[in-house]
């Protein structure tokens, strides 16, 4: 036993572990430790070697169930508790003992102390900041989630648990298609493969959602990807802001603008009918198209409203040359051409979320330079204005004009095909031939 004691002794005092053997019976008393344990503890060793075994536990909790589970098992295995040093700190140690019964009855505890004091400090800077983390994701009041390769949820903050009615720990395992609608959840799961597959991030998306009380709230919303130690792609983290009460305040003062702006629409009404009317079936046509191109609610509400206003500016010309039968003098078909500048005039200091007075400024150039008023070209026009260039011709050459009958639905397609891709935008024509023929080549405008 000696020998083995003393071999043990010295690997255990280079690895920094405390050994002892310590009589329970017939005395408490420590028969023989290795340097290391009363260093540990700041003793003499000779000092050490009188203290009881029992009294060097800083709590009697710890001491009793050290002792509970060591005259039950007769061994304990890495048993952590604090043990106070010579000047009654804390030193937080792992035990490891066996209980030996000698044949005379005498009772012998035989073990190793391990110092597991820096061990237990990075354990609680850990738990310190684990706690710091969660009270900010809980303290945030932004959805917040942290997903798997599979899109399985393996985090969420309380602000998302709410959101989705349930409790942050129910939610683990989970997927979008066990909170959203289909569509909505494949959208979702097709925006986190795209950050697990590029490892770029998703940036400030906005998108509506719908809640499980059935409304629907305006979110925006930014992924990024999740890496390990070894920069692998291990999941994603995302952030969701309920954008809902802003975008309605949008709406609120979006609609107040237009609804002054529909004033004067009334009085165009009021002074030119057929402009009023014309507007109006220009503004039908853009929303048909731009719904057939998959534009965003938004953006279709910022064309239609450039097509309702389009020719407001055609309240400054006189009533006698807007409806003039014959063919108009040059001087007065100059006059005309001015509706386009004056609408610009009227509208392009008011503020807008969408292109709206660039929209009508550009909505009688042609791709060829041929239009006006600044003969742009090409990609200098922007989209809105071709889309509502082609349905301006498209209303007027099938309507009534004071100056000639209706051309007729046949005759306005084949104006706009012979100009397509030289005056006009081919892929907007083409939109806007296929819906006519969809509707039994009728004049879709006029369905309502
Ligand atoms: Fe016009
Ligand atoms: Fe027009």
């Amino acid at each position: 036993m000696k020998n083995t004691f003393s071999l043990n002794k010295s690997c255990a005092d280079i690895l920094g572990i405390g050994l002892f053997r310590y009589s329970l019976l017939p005395k408490e008393k420590f028969i023989a430790t290795n340097s290391t344990l009363p260093k540990m503890l700041a003793y003499p060793k000779s000092e050490f070697q009188k203290k009881k075994f029992k009294g060097l536990f800083q709590n009697a909790k710890a001491k009793e169930e050290f002792f509970r589970i060591l005259n039950k098992e007769g061994k304990i295995k890495f048993f952590e508790a604090v043990l106070k040093d010579k000047k009654n700190k804390n030193v937080w140690v792992a035990i490891t003992a066996t209980r030996l019964v000698n044949k005379n009855k005498s009772e012998y505890l035989e073990g190793i102390v391990e110092n597991i004091s820096s061990h237990k400090e990075m354990e609680e800077k850990l738990a310190l900041e684990k706690d710091f983390l969660q009270g900010l994701l809980d303290n945030i009041p932004d959805a917040i989630y942290f997903k798997d390769r599979n899109n399985h949820i393996i985090k969420v903050n309380k602000f998302y648990a709410r959101g989705v009615s349930m409790k942050p720990e129910d939610i683990i395992g989970k997927t979008d298609f066990d909170f959203f609608p289909p569509e909505q959840a494949e959208q979702m799961f097709k925006d986190d493969y795209y950050v697990l597959r590029t490892g770029k991030p998703i940036v400030g998306k906005v998108e509506r959602t719908i809640l499980k009380n059935g409304s629907w709230n305006q979110v925006i919303t930014t992924k990024i990807p999740m890496h390990d130690r070894t920069g692998q792609i291990i999941g994603t983290m995302g952030i969701t802001r309920d954008m809902t009460t802003y975008a309605n305040l949008e709406r609120e003062r979006l609609a107040m603008l237009i609804n002054a702006l529909a004033v004067l629409g009334k009085a165009l009404e009021m002074r030119d009918p057929y402009t009023f009317s014309h507007n109006r079936n220009v503004a039908e046509i853009v929303e048909k198209i731009t719904r057939k191109l998959g534009w965003d609610e938004n953006r279709i509400l910022g064309v239609k409203l450039a097509a309702e206003l389009h020719d407001i500016g055609k309240i400054s010309i006189p009533l006698d040359i807007l409806n003039k039968p014959g063919k108009l003098s040059d001087l007065e078909f100059q006059l005309v051409k001015e509706h386009v500048i004056k609408c610009y005039e009227l509208i392009k200091d008011i503020e807008f979320p969408f292109s709206l007075a660039e929209t009508i400024y550009q909505h009688h150039e042609r791709l060829d330079g041929s239009g006006y008023p600044r003969g742009l070209k090409e990609k200098d026009i922007i989209l809105e204005a071709r889309i509502l260039a082609v349905c301006d011709v498209l209303e007027s050459m099938t309507s009534y004009r004071p100056y000639r009958e209706p051309l007729g639905l046949d005759k306005a397609l084949d104006e706009l095909k012979k100009d397509s891709g030289s005056k006009y935008d081919q892929t907007i024509v083409e939109v806007a031939s296929s819906l006519i023929e969809a509707n039994e080549k009728k004049p879709f405008w006029l369905n309502n």
